[in-house]
């Protein structure tokens, strides 16, 4: 599933953000997420933005999948969680487009 709109936080230059990005994990590995992520993109495009936001928990393994995607670290923050710290980061696409896919490792 994934969930996507307008990006919360303007002040970095992006107008469109995915909020949210899970693949079951029975299916891990297998190209869901980049189709998830590029079917995103299509739909952020179709509704007019030009570049995409994504912030993950800072201790996320997840920052390498987005970095396969071609994200790059663009801020980094820390929310308030009931009460906790909770340190996070963000990707940036500026345009609508996923890195290629890396060669068969
Ligand atoms: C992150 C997530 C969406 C990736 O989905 P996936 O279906 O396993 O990813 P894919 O199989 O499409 O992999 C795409 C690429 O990312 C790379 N990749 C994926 N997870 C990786 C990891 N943990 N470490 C390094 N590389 C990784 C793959 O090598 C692959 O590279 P390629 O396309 O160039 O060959 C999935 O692991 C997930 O749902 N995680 C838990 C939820 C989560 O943390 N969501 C993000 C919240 S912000």
């Amino acid at each position: 599933m994934s969930s996507l709109g307008p990006v919360r936080d303007d002040e970095l230059g992006y107008d469109g953000e995915v909020y949210a990005l899970y693949v079951d994990p029975a299916f891990f590995g297998q190209g869901a997420g980049r189709a998830l992520l590029h079917a995103g993109f299509t739909v952020l495009r179709g509704r007019g933005f030009s570049s995409c936001l994504i912030w993950a928990h800072a201790k996320n393994p997840v920052r390498f999948f987005y970095e396969a995607m071609g994200g790059r670290l663009v801020a980094e923050r820390v929310q308030r969680m009931m009460g906790d710290p909770v340190p996070e980061i963000a990707f940036g696409w500026r345009k609508l487009a996923l890195a290629e896919r890396t060669p068969a490792r």
